[in-house]
């Protein structure tokens, strides 16, 4: 069977790991500041990172720190993972979703400009599948912003910055999957030291840096990242240039190999960077064309060797989103229409051309 994912894991990993084991400092030790800081490095000069547990706590304190508070909303995408929607609800907020753009499948800027109202606090706009979100045109709202980056390590917008440094919370992340990870993990980064101070405190239990361990001055939380998560980190960040054009190389076979599919089915792949602006590249999804049922494409696909998933389904139809906010179909068509048809394929680092082939072949055979 060809997997899904599989994380670019070696010697350095088991011995960075070892080596924490061995130092009985297993966490708030020296790797976390060091795995923090080189992170910071790679998204330019003045920019801060704090580790944390996961993607989703880093989101949740970017909103903190964003100031989004009880009754508040914040515009987002309904086509995200689950998480980008429920951190709004921890602050007993509201998520207004708005639809989202054909091509890149990000937040439409010019739908989150009409959801907008006197509650809205924030924007969380989302680079799905490793895309820039047009987050200059968001910018425009006047409104703080807190940016899921989980899925867009390596990615840069069309002026040139990387995806993560425009100054806003931006919150990677390192779940197995995605483009480097620490088992789980994530990390929030920042042009402001206030926000930096802000974060390691929450998620630090409410702790100041001055502060004795028992001693705490706000609310906080345990969403800190360990010495032997973070030891990985450094390890993988090592790796994290060859692993991306790594993706990206896998990404132009399956591009090539899809062409005759494209032409005769009208599948349509994800899609090319426009100008300046990359993908960092976290999986291949492909939609589709009508008259596919994509979950009878999925077992298809199993039973010829291939992994896939449908991915990813609207949060808004979602039956606790139902059930909460009375969502229902036809609200976002764009969404709806993508998240029917959409297909995750194979995707990691090490595959090899001729896995690609046999995805690529394996899809043809159900579909044509
Ligand atoms: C778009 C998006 N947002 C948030 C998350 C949450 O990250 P984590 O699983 O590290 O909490 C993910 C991870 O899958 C994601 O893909």
């Amino acid at each position: 069977m060809i997997p899904l994912a599989k994380p670019v894991l070696g010697a350095e990993e088991e011995a960075a790991v070892v080596e924490v084991l061995r130092s009985g400092q297993l966490s708030l030790g020296p790797r976390v500041p060091e795995f923090e800081r080189r992170f910071a490095e790679r998204l330019g000069s003045g920019v801060h990172a704090s580790a944390v547990s996961s993607g989703t706590t880093g989101l949740h304190l970017g909103l903190r720190a964003a100031g989004v508070s009880d009754g508040d909303e914040v515009v987002t995408s309904p086509f995200s993972f689950v998480a980008s929607a429920n951190v709004v609800l921890y602050e007993r907020a509201r998520p207004v979703f708005a639809d989202i753009d054909p091509r890149t499948l990000n937040l439409d800027p010019e739908a989150a400009r009409a959801a907008v109202t006197e509650r809205t606090s924030a924007i969380l706009p989302v680079h799905i599948f490793g895309y820039p979100a047009d987050t200059p045109a968001l910018e425009r709202l006047g409104l703080p912003i807190v940016e899921d980056a989980c899925e867009a390590l390596g990615a840069t917008h069309a002026d040139g910055t990387p995806v993560g440094s425009r100054g806003h919370a931006a919150v990677f992340a390192f779940y197995a999957n995605k483009q480097m990870t620490t088992g789980e993990g994530g990390m929030l980064v920042t042009r402001d030291p206030a926000v930096k101070v802000r974060v390691d405190a929450e998620r630090n239990q409410g702790r100041a840096p001055d502060m004795d361990w028992l001693d705490h001055d706000r609310l906080g939380f345990n969403y800190r990242l360990d010495d032997i998560a973070c030891a990985i980190g450094l390890t993988q960040l090592d790796r994290l240039e060859g692993m991306l054009a790594d993706r990206t190389r896998v990404a132009g076979w399956y591009d090539e190999a899809f062409a005759a599919l494209v032409a005769s089915r009208g599948l349509r792949l994800p899609c090319p960077d426009v100008g300046q602006e990359r993908r960092g590249w976290f999986v291949y999804v492909v939609q589709l064309p009508d008259g596919v049922d994509r979950d009878e494409a999925v077992v298809a696909l199993r039973a010829r060797g291939v992994q896939s998933k449908p991915y990813l389904p609207a949060i808004h139809l979602m039956s606790f989103y139902r059930e909460r906010f009375g969502h229902r179909e036809g609200e976002f068509p764009v969404c709806e229409d993508v998240a029917r048809r959409s297909l995750a394929l194979p995707f990691f680092p090490e595959m090899t051309v001729g896995q690609v082939a046999e995805v690529v072949e394996a899809l043809t055979s159900v579909i044509d």
